[in-house]
């Protein structure tokens, strides 16, 4: 017999099933609990909440396991490309060599953008911050493109997702250009999809070689963003989709949820943060004094994570990769000492041992893009360039189940029922 949960209320005993996932996730199904008791969860953050089941990525906070289709991303970023793992999350499967071969060519055949898209990010003033734009184009785009709004069939949704996927590295370099009142560059149809992101950003201007080891750098960040389950930016493009909002609409929203600083926004505050304490020079141990004096708003940007409570395997992996790519371009950042440094001193002192409180994907990850010359105003449009088909791949699935509209409930504190006063009586 399969196990249970029973919940005693007002002297009455409900049970409620307990559903296991593939991996070992235990759940308990309460989806009958207000029809049958009338009470409701309350569970702030939904630190506590699984809202869907899901096939596409699984992770394991204490282990510090992250599989992407049952496969795990230290392969994956060291075996594979960005667009393999693309096809990968997209359906389900590693694709052979003649689907890798057609799916990168469809790529290739639908990377530029037209001319309307153009003069909308030349309408941008150039202070505009890259991501304002990639989400205002990414919202608009279904009026270009209309084959990325309405989505109802798999035909349809695997021609608004290859639009979708091919026309963004031109979207995000088209934003990142404007932003430096730099030409829109054209997209080159007979590069590779990390190679012609690389000349649509720096073509005419930089004396940037698209070398072996950067494509392969950016192949590796780009596959270790990816996706991370029902994290703040999927789990909200699920929210919009399940309103049966269009494609390139729902991605809008994941590409505004991913702009915080407490998500992908996280990327751009490191290095910030990490400028400010070199600039500043009270040493590493301030600061760290700093995150912990719960009076100040100061936190450690890159450190922590809701679910990673051992180790944040990108992290991990991207630590490595820093160092690896800044010798492999002959660079060297003090800044890449610093953050290690900080690291250290962090991960020796109580407070952050008792909260479990590690590097994240983002406290390294900006450090390699400065070393590709990415500006820092790009590294969560660089986030956003990877999650993309992690969204996509959780929309698709959210549709093909047609979950219903997500809509929580809520426990009210405000005030009780009370009559209008007219303004002469206020
Ligand atoms: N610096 C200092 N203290 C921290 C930090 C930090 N970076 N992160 C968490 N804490 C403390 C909290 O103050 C809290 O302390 P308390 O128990 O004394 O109140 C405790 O650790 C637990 O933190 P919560 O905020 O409750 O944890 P939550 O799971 O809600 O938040 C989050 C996770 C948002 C990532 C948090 O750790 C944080 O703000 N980190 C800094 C921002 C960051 O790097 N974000 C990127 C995350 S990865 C990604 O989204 C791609």
């Amino acid at each position: 017999m399969s196990d249970s949960v029973k919940i005693s209320y007002k002297e009455k005993e409900f049970t409620y099933p307990v559903i296991e996932g593939t991996m070992g996730d235990i759940a308990v199904d309460i989806s009958t609990l207000r029809s049958d008791t009338g009470l409701i969860t309350l569970d702030e953050g939904f630190k506590n909440t699984g809202s869907t089941e899901s096939s596409v990525t699984f992770l394991d906070g204490d282990k510090g396991q992250l599989l992407y289709r049952g496969y795990s991303i230290d392969e994956l970023a060291e075996n594979a490309t960005f667009t393999e793992v693309m096809y990968l999350l997209l359906y389900g499967e590693l694709p052979t060599a003649s689907q890798l071969d057609s799916f990168n060519k469809e790529l290739q055949e639908n990377c530029t953008v037209n001319q309307g898209v153009k003069d909308m990010v030349n309408a941008f003033p150039t202070t505009a911050h890259p991501m304002s734009m990639v989400g205002a184009i990414s919202f608009t785009l279904s009026s270009f493109y209309p084959e990325v709004g309405e989505v109802k069939t798999p035909e349809e949704f695997d021609k608004a997702a290859m639009i979708l996927l091919a026309k963004f590295p031109a979207l995000c370099a088209m934003a990142y250009r404007r932003t430096n009142s730099l030409p829109i560059n054209l997209a080159d149809p007979s590069l590779d999809y990390v190679s012609n992101f690389y000349q649509l950003m720096f073509k005419n201007d930089q004396n940037i070689e698209i070398s072996p080891s950067i494509v392969s750098a950016l192949n590796k960040l780009l596959i270790l963003h990816a996706d991370h389950e029902q994290n703040c930016s999927a789990a909200t493009v699920r929210v919009v989709g399940s309103s049966q909002a269009g494609l390139s609409a729902s991605i809008a929203a994941g590409v505004a949820a991913l702009w915080g600083p407490l998500h992908g926004g996280a990327n751009q505050a490191v290095i910030e943060m990490l400028e400010d304490i070199k600039k500043d020079g009270s040493g590493l141990q301030f600061w760290v004094d700093k995150a912990k004096d719960k009076t100040h708003a100061f936190r450690l940007m890159g450190f922590g994570h809701r679910v990673y409570k051992n180790f944040d395997p990108r992290a991990k992996i991207i630590k490595q990769a820093t160092d690896e790519v800044l010798a492999q371009l002959g660079i060297k950042d003090d800044v890449l000492d610093l953050a290690k440094g900080l690291e250290e001193v962090a991960l020796q002192d109580e407070y952050f041992v008792k909260r479990n409180l590690y590097p994240n994907v983002d406290f390294y990850s900006g450090i390699i893009y400065r070393a590709l010359g990415i500006p820092k105003e790009m590294f969560t449009v660089m986030f956003a360039l990877g999650r993309l088909p992690g969204w996509i791949a959780q929309w698709k699935e959210l549709r093909i189940d047609k979950q219903a509209i997500g809509r929580p409930r809520q426990v009210y504190i405000g005030a009780k029922t009370r009559s209008y006063v007219s303004l002469d009586k206020r």
